[in-house]
């Protein structure tokens, strides 16, 4: 981290969590140079789902929910950017405090409940950077009062389709009541289905991907794998936070309810991504996230079986010259390795990976 970087940081760890994530956007949105160029390297190109990323590394959901500044991140190095999750009305999420870092770990444990302005208010920002080059996925989800879940992933894809590269149905927050529940089969099957039918119903047919959490056992994998398959999604997003809370150093706050994310989340994350290629074959697209901070965690992660890679906390940690420093990190690993395409490494470790569930 550049001396720089770490004044910024100690500024920002002096707010609370919530305040400081509101200072970065703030800071984003007013074009401040806050990032490291990353370089364009012909060999970290990824196609997938007819999408040409520019590099593999993405902006994780969550940071962006309002999709204010997709554009911003991407001139941070990031090869994309998912904005949301976003509900069709607006809701004020949890009580605050609702965000906890976890310094020792380099964690934080969330429990936001979906904060966000709406559909509406998202759709406007989308539609104003409409023809903008850069891919942007749009994450969505289902209002925690919703008489029709269902009806909200729906809903999200009849209004997002014209604007999001891709779709991500996102099921897999641990602070919706009940929101998990849709992992399982029966009810997974209805929503993947009504959720089809909606893309095939509009105007645009991007992409859609399903984000699941870590929670979940080798039946529960499995019983997603053939839903997906079966539905035709384009593609699994693994993995959301966990609510698990081993092998951590903070004291009190790690007690918190919500979901655990950062560098204690990798193992588990990038295990159940390896699973997760196992079962659901080669030519199924896989985002791995969960843990990233690193080139090095980036590249385990495609090693595992993911053709892109997402991060979140480890810019809280690390600042935003992170997205920067790991693709050039990525840059020199082709180099010194002679790769054609980062996407060679792809499942290298997947059968290792595979095994630590
Ligand atoms: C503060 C915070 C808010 C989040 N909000 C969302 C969200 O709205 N939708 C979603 O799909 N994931 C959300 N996530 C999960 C991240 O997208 C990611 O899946 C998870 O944090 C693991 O990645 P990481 O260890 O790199 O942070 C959020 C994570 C954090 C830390």
């Amino acid at each position: 981290m550049s001396v720089l970087d770490r004044i910024g940081q100690k500024l920002l760890f002096s707010f609370d969590p919530e305040t400081a994530h509101g200072l970065s956007i703030a800071a984003l949105r007013c074009g401040l140079p806050v990032g490291a160029m990353a370089p364009r390297d012909a060999r970290l190109k990824i196609n997938l789902c007819g999408l040409d990323f520019p590099n593999p590394l993405g902006m994780a959901a969550g940071y962006d929910k309002n999709a204010e500044v997709p554009d911003a991140l991407l001139a941070l190095g990031f090869g994309f950017a998912e904005v949301g999750t976003i509900t069709p009305l607006p809701q004020p999420g949890n009580p605050k405090p609702r965000i906890f870092r976890l310094t020792a770990d380099e964690a934080v444990i969330n429990r936001l409940g979906f904060n966000n302005e709406g559909h509406v208010a998202a759709e406007k920002r989308l539609a104003a950077r409409k023809g903008r080059p850069g891919i942007v996925g749009v994450n969505i989800g289902a209002n925690k009062d919703s008489a029709d879940r269902v009806g909200d992933y729906e809903r999200g894809v009849a209004r997002f389709a014209a604007y999001a590269s891709y779709l991500t149905v996102n099921i897999s927050s641990p602070n919706t009541p009940g929101l998990r529940n849709m992992q399982a089969r029966e009810q997974l099957g209805e929503l993947l289905s009504r959720v089809m039918a909606a893309r095939a119903a509009a105007a645009a047919q991007p992409p859609v991907f399903l984000k699941i959490a870590p929670d979940l056992v080798e039946a529960e994998l499995e019983d997603i794998a053939a839903e997906v398959v079966e539905k035709k999604i384009d593609g699994v997003i693994v993995c959301n936070t966990t609510l698990a809370r081993t092998g951590l150093r903070s004291g009190g706050v790690a007690n918190e309810t919500g979901g655990l994310s950062g560098k204690p989340l990798f193992e588990r994350s990038t295990a159940v991504l390896a699973r997760m290629r196992k079962l659901l074959g080669p030519q199924m697209a896989i985002i791995g996230v969960g843990g990233v901070d690193s080139t090095e965690t980036a590249l385990e992660k495609i090693r595992a079986g993911a053709d892109l890679v997402q991060l979140y906390t480890g810019m809280i940690y690390a600042g935003p010259a992170l997205p920067g420093r790991i693709v050039a990190g990525m840059a020199r690993f082709v180099e010194r390795e002679r790769l054609k395409s980062i996407g060679e490494l792809r499942d290298t470790g997947c059968t290792d990976w595979s095994k630590r569930l």
